[in-house]
């Protein structure tokens, strides 16, 4: 039997997982979302979570860009979740990329890099060589990260960040658009410029 496909969330991000899932002609089912604004999106019906008819077919992907919720979600479900790479990203295949994870148009993974879960890998963003980016994490469109870079758990890198090679960036830090990033970053930390500088920390996930 065919996977039935269902997106948590049905903003606008949910809007652009929706568009990976319709180049790769799946099956979507619903999308779920308990306080739902509108009762459908591009055609597809928005449900609540109590009448999401569960089997061992229906499949999951969380489409909310805030990391913290993605992992909330995670952390009290036991969905099935699948991995959504659009037709057109351009994914090494060296590279590896774990279950939930969404790649947009023109996103570039490059060999022997590591995705972890639950990840937004966006528009137009490049992921070099030998990267690891941690579940959670999600990289803004544009963004450029060189061979090399680290990032933990759940940071956040901004729209059109550079960080040069061989960096680690803190879990849960955030990376501010358009900061070029030159030195390790820390835990919780945000920053912003070029050379990035820290201007203040996140107080938690
Ligand atoms: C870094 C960021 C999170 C800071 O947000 P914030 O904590 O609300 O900070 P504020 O807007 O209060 O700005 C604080 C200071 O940093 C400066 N600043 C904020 N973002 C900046 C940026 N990206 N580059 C340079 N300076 C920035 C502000 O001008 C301000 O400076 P001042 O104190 O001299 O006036 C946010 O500005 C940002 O860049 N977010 C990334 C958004 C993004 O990439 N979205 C993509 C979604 S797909």
């Amino acid at each position: 039997m065919e996977s039935n496909y269902y997106i948590f969330g049905a903003s606008g991000h949910a809007k652009v997982v929706l568009d990976i899932l319709f180049s790769k002609n799946y099956q979507i089912k619903a999308i779920v979302d308990d306080n739902p604004k509108v009762e459908d999106l591009f055609s597809i019906p928005v449900l609540k979570n109590e009448n999401i008819p569960l089997s061992e077919y229906s499949k999951f992907v969380i489409a909310i860009g805030n990391n913290a919720i993605r992992k909330e979600i995670v952390e009290k479900s036991t969905y099935n979740y699948f991995t959504a790479i659009h037709t057109k990203a351009c994914v090494s295949e060296l590279a590896t990329i774990d279950e939930g994870t969404v790649v947009m148009p023109n996103a570039v993974i490059n060999a022997a890099t590591k995705v972890g879960k639950h990840c937004i890998i966006n528009t137009a963003s490049v992921v070099e060589h030998d990267c690891v980016i941690s579940d959670f994490v999600h990289i803004s469109p544009n963004a450029s990260l060189a061979g090399n870079v680290i990032v933990a758990e759940g940071a956040h890198i901004g729209i059109g960040a550079s960080i040069i090679q061989g960096i680690t960036i803190g879990k849960w830090a955030t990376i501010g658009a358009g900061a070029v990033i030159i030195d390790n970053i820390p835990d919780y930390a945000v920053v912003v410029g070029n050379p990035g500088k820290i201007i203040r920390y996140n107080e938690n996930e």
